[in-house]
């Protein structure tokens, strides 16, 4: 008998939303103080959030944002990104990424991924050339990639390594959390993330240059002093901003999701291994392969099968069996129906669309030779794996009868579809 109720929505963070997020936005707006560096009677939420982020992450620094977007922007400002340069990037990405790179004016170079659903090592030493400047890791879908292999490479080849742990908050590696390996950090809290204020971001790092240069460019271009008033007398941080300051009322509300956070992702990811140990009876699945399972965050479950036919003959059985969510959400897709997260999906990358009307930044002279070729077939493995596997939001509030459901469902599906 199928399933008949839909699948709670996979936005991890919302479903933990209650009287203390309320509580936190009622304290600012009864302050009358919504902008973080000066107000009426200023409750200093942004700060506290970011003292609080850089002692979650391990990281000395930490500096909220307006959105992840906005935090990939400052930070390849900060890294001092521009013509002439290539980053290198995974295949398997959100157009955030791409965009920020090309924004900049310089070049993004793919590189594949591998059973991780990450960067693959190897492909990356592949995409270096003397124009390589940085390494942009993505910790997709939940679980963090092999960034212990990515950064000795990034410092190996002397490249910056900026680690995007967006789709990963509160995930680690070994003990240690994502985000630190890097010399940068960023993280967004748009409503699909582990913990959201709708919209936000942050970006950590170790190195007090890079954080100072961060907070120049995230706002006008210069830094401010115990008072919030712009300082101008700095030169190395007289930049320019990209306008991307955090609010007080959102920073109170992430203040409260970050303390729920290892609540959200310790429920996914018993969910998730649930799923998984109850999946590797059967010979013909493969499960994604991950770095560290106790570092997982358990958002969104991956599974592979031996050719796209099974791949989506599964997929349909399963939808049939009542695997599937709210209209407004999406979830138990084939990984060929997950958008802009294919980096042949993204037309503007594809298309070199320029960001001015002369062609900018393709048709530099600095950039002549290092402009690639983004269409479908540039990354293999990820083209094959795309093809073969079918992708789960694993929602942070299934119930035991819920995981049941999905268990019971997959088995039907394999059984018929083997
Ligand atoms: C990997 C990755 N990077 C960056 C972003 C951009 O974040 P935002 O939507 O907050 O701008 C996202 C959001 O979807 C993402 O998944």
């Amino acid at each position: 008998m199928p399933r008949q109720k839909p699948l709670p929505l996979e936005f991890p963070g919302v479903h933990y939303m209650d009287e203390d997020e309320i509580a936190a936005a009622v304290r600012v707006l009864r302050a009358k103080s919504p902008f973080r560096y000066y107000g009426v009677d200023l409750q200093r939420e942004v700060e506290s959030f970011e003292e609080e982020f850089a002692r979650f992450t391990g990281c000395r620094f930490a500096l909220a944002v307006g959105s992840g977007t906005g935090a990939l922007a400052t930070a390849l400002s900060a890294l001092g990104v521009g013509p002439g340069q290539e980053v290198i990037l995974p295949a398997y990405l959100w157009v955030s990424v791409a965009a920020a790179v090309v924004n900049q004016g310089a070049i993004p170079v793919l590189a594949d991924i591998d059973d991780t659903f990450c960067l693959d090592p190897a492909s990356v030493e592949s995409r270096i050339t003397p124009r390589t400047s940085g390494i942009i890791l993505i910790h997709m879908s939940g679980a963090p990639g092999d960034v212990e292999s990515i950064q000795a490479i990034a410092r190996k080849r002397g490249l910056f390594l900026l680690e995007d742990c967006s789709q990963c908050a509160g995930g680690s590696v070994h003990g240690k959390k994502v985000g630190g390996f890097g010399d940068i950090g960023i993280f967004s809290f748009q409503m699909n993330k582990n913990m959201t204020a709708g919209e936000g971001g942050c970006l950590v790092t170790n190195d007090l240059r890079l954080y100072r240069r961060s907070e120049a460019c995230h706002d006008l271009g210069y830094p401010r002093d115990d008072a919030g008033r712009l300082v101008f007398d700095e030169p190395e941080f007289c930049l320019w901003g990209k306008g991307c300051r955090m609010d007080e009322l959102r920073a109170a509300i992430l203040r409260v999701q970050l303390r729920k956070l290892p609540h959200i992702t310790s429920a996914m990811r018993r969910s998730k291994y649930r799923i998984r140990q109850a999946l590797q009876r059967f010979p013909g699945v493969q499960l994604r392969r991950i770095a560290d399972p106790l570092g997982d965050t358990g958002a969104f479950l991956i599974t592979t099968y031996r050719d796209r036919e099974t791949a989506s003959a599964v997929n349909r059985r399963l939808r049939s069996e009542g695997i599937v969510t709210l209209p407004q959400g999406i979830n138990n897709i084939v990984m060929t129906e997950w958008g802009l997260h294919l980096y042949y999906n993204n037309a503007s990358l594809v298309r070199h669309s320029s960001v001015d009307s002369a062609g900018f930044p393709w048709n530099l002279k600095e950039n002549a030779g290092a402009v690639q070729n983004y269409s479908k077939g540039a990354c293999p493995v990820a083209d094959g794996l795309f093809e073969r596997s079918i992708l789960l939001a694993v929602p942070s509030c299934l119930s035991p009868a819920d995981e049941d459901d999905i268990i019971a469902a997959f088995e039907t599906a394999l059984r018929a579809c083997q």
